[in-house]
């Protein structure tokens, strides 16, 4: 499966079987974690066979059967959600491509201190649970157009369309899509300027939905060489 393929395909799942990962699951997703970690400064743990995070039925998601999770953590910093939302969304789509189901988790979880470590200075972002799909039906959400969350229309390159496109797949919380992408056409060297800007929300977490949405743009938009802009 392609990554393309994951971002079509990917939903949130919060009912899982009571499975273990793999061992190449468990490989694959390490090996990852311990490249981003080490690339974007962030410290996410793979956390397995640990059945508590997630055992709280809530108001928002109700879980069910989640035992291995992602603990999305990293030094404080104006840009960590940014960077939790470009980096963690990776992991969710080559999950996705391992045959594991996810859901991003910003509130829905109880802290379990015995199963991960977080140095001085770090805080945990997010949670991501992760696990094989049980079958039990998910809710499905209403998308925004690309007219609603873009400026893409005849003037515009399709690749631009295409970006918009794969970043309104994305996961955001409470499917809130709060961002925008705003073609700006070339700079003097020739390069096309992306425009990704977010609107306020009472719930927060746009600035993680946007690093979510940035990572899907980028995959939509292929090899076309752009750069966002604030
Ligand atoms: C940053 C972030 C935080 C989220 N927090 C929660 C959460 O606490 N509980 C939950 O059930 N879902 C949570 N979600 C999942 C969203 O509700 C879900 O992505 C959205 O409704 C769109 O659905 P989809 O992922 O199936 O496309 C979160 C998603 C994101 C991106």
């Amino acid at each position: 499966m392609t990554i393309l393929e994951a971002i079509q395909a990917r939903h949130s799942v919060r009912h899982y079987l009571p499975a273990p990962l793999t061992a190449e699951q468990a490989e694959t997703l390490q090996a990852k974690i311990d490249e981003i970690n080490a690339k974007a400064d962030l410290h996410i743990q793979l956390v397995l066979n640990e059945p508590k995070c997630f055992s709280r039925g809530m108001a928002y998601g109700q879980f069910k059967g989640v035992e291995n999770y992602l603990v999305v953590a990293g030094r404080k910093a104006p840009d960590l959600d940014d960077r939790v939302g470009y980096y963690g969304e990776q992991l969710v789509l080559l999950a996705w491509q391992l045959g594991l189901g996810s859901c991003w988790a910003g509130l829905t979880y109880k802290k379990q201190p015995d199963r991960f470590e977080l140095a001085p200075g770090e805080k945990i972002a997010c949670m991501i649970a992760l696990g094989t799909a049980s079958g039990e039906p998910e809710r499905t959400h209403r998308r925004k157009t690309v007219e609603q969350v873009s400026n893409a229309g005849n003037e515009t390159p399709e690749w631009f369309r295409r970006g918009v496109e794969a970043a309104l797949k994305a996961p955001t919380a409470v499917n809130q899509q709060r961002f925008r992408f705003d073609y700006l056409g070339t700079d003097a060297s020739g390069r096309h300027l992306v425009r990704a800007s977010r609107s306020f929300s009472l719930f927060g977490y746009t600035q993680m939905d946007l690093g979510i949405a940035k990572l899907h743009f980028e995959i939509g938009a292929g090899d076309a060489h752009f750069v966002f802009v604030e």
